[in-house]
C-alpha cells in the first residue's frame, strides 16, 4: 500500500495508508479529512478538492490537465504546485506523496 502524507490546513502532517487505483481525493476523503469537501465527487467541476503538492513531488505528479487548470484559475489560492486531488491517480509510484489541503475559497 502506498503511503500518502496529508497536511491539513493547520499544518498537521498525517500518514495515510492509501489505496492505489483510487484518486488522491478519494484516499483523503476515505481517511476522514472533512476539510477536503470534494463536492462534485471527482468529476472535475467544483475545485473543492484543491491541494498543494510538495515541491519535491511536482515532477512525478505532473501538471494539471486543461479542464483542471481552468478550474484552478478560479481559486484565490492557486499556486504553481496546485492540483485538484480528484485528478491525481494514486499509484505505487507515488508512495510517500505529500500534499497539503489548500485554504478554502
Ligand atoms: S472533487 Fe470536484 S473537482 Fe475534484
Amino acid at each position: 500500500m502506498p503511503k500518502l502524507i496529508v497536511v491539513t490546513r493547520d499544518g498537521t502532517e498525517n500518514n495515510v495508508e492509501a489505496e492505489a487505483g483510487l484518486s488522491v481525493m478519494e484516499n483523503i476523503r476515505d481517511a476522514g479529512f472533512d476539510e477536503l469537501l470534494a463536492l462534485c465527487g471527482g468529476c472535475c467541476s467544483c475545485a473543492t478538492c484543491h491541494v498543494h503538492v510538495a515541491e519535491d513531488w511536482l515532477a512525478k505528479v505532473g501538471p494539471p490537465n486543461e479542464d483542471e487548470e481552468d478550474l484552478l484559475e478560479s481559486s484565490d489560492h492557486k499556486r504553481a504546485n496546485s492540483r485538484l486531488s480528484c485528478q491525481i491517480d494514486m499509484t505505487e509510484e507515488l508512495d510517500g506523496l505529500k500534499v497539503q489541503i489548500a485554504p478554502e475559497d
